[in-house]
């Protein structure tokens, strides 16, 4: 696999009726990597994760997950991936347990192993004491964990994930991304997931790909992301600045821009932690005494106004609006 659990190569989609949904967008996803697909809702996100999955097929462009082509090895690339959709797929009138098996079947994983792994999957998601109720008890964190433990029943070596956390409270979202974070480091999965929530995107991907209107914008860490719109802000109040101390600071390699702004002395740098020492003896050099110090680095909402001109806050009612109006899909009944 060379390293590349996915690999995207102007991946495109444009349903009947005309609508661009991806355009041409290409990315790589490295083995083990959490990457993340940032975008409002709209920007493409679910068609990317269709087409990677095999459920919709690329109008051009192709794609190899886990070294497998989309449209020429579907079913290959079927038995390396999980996929957890956007919509609740469990039937509501089933047990977590039997929902897990239902699963198991579809696979046609023989029934002996279904039932140790099904098992062990409740364990780890947390559903283990209540594995035999009925989901339409389930809370909405507890089915996004049985949705979950579904994805996995296949030991999938690439998980996707489309917005795993969608609608539901900060305390359960953190919880859900335990578990994906778990699956990275004690399986080497190698999880795309998409989200249009920013915290998640700069907590948790290793690499986050910008999207808006069907176009991946950037690709990079969040730091990367961070450093290419301004790096770190150093503010810091001191016993007084002469205008010495400012050219002084200004002449300094890392800084960028030095402000007066309320009293206080705004410094744009790359990098501030190692920037830092230097601001401190280029100001001591002018005895000048420094009272307070803080530093703070661009918000992921700074990164992605800057590349799209919006702030993605603004957008994000609308689609938890519409998840409350969700529809679980009632799977056929084997
Ligand atoms: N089945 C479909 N037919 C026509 N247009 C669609 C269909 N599914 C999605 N779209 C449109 O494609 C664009 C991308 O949608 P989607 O991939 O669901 O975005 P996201 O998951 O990022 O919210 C949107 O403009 C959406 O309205
Ligand atoms: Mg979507």
């Amino acid at each position: 696999m060379s390293g590349e659990a996915i690999k995207a190569t102007g991946l495109t989609k444009v349903y009947p009726g005309g609508v661009l949904a991806v355009d041409h967008v290409s990315f790589t996803v490295n083995e083990g990597e959490v990457f993340a697909l940032l975008g409002p809702n709209g920007a493409g996100k679910s068609t990317t994760i269709g087409m990677l999955t095999t459920t919709l097929k690329p109008t051009d462009g192709t794609a190899l997950v886990g070294g497998h082509d989309i449209i020429r090895e579907p079913e290959k690339v079927r038995r390396v991936i999980g996929v957890v959709l956007q919509e609740y797929t469990a039937d509501e009138d089933l047990t977590g347990y039997d929902n897990i098996m239902l699963m198991a079947s579809l696979y046609g994983i023989p029934k002996q192993v279904a039932k140790d792994r099904a098992l062990e999957l409740l364990e780890m998601v947390g559903l283990s004491s209540a594995k035999d109720r009925k989901v339409e008890t389930y809370s909405g964190g507890m089915r996004r964990r049985l949705e979950l433990a579904m994805g996995l029943i296949n030991r999938p070596r690439i998980l996707f994930l489309d917005e795993p956390t969608l609608g539901l409270d900060v305390q359960t979202r953190a919880a859900i991304w335990d578990y994906i974070i778990k699956l990275k480091q004690e399986y080497g999965m190698t999880i795309l997931v998409t989200t249009h929530y920013l915290e998640e995107a700069d907590m948790y991907g290793d690499r986050v790909a910008i999207i808006d209107h069907g176009k991946i914008l950037d690709i990079g860490s969040p730091d990367e992301l961070k450093n290419k719109v301004g790096g770190d802000m150093i503010t810091l109040e001191t016993s007084g600045l002469v205008d010495g101390a400012q050219n002084a600071l200004k002449s300094l390699n890392q800084v960028r821009s030095v402000e007066l702004k309320d009293g206080k002395v705004i410094i744009k740098v790359s990098d501030g932690p190692s920037a830092i020492p230097s601001i401190v003896s280029a100001l001591q050099g002018q005895g000048i005494t420094i009272l307070r110090l803080s530093m703070s680095r661009p918000t992921m909402d700074e990164v992605y106004i800057s590349y799209t001109g919006r702030s993605l806050r603004d957008e994000s009612g609308s689609s938890e609006e519409a998840f409350v109006m969700r529809r679980t899909i009632r799977r056929a009944r084997a």
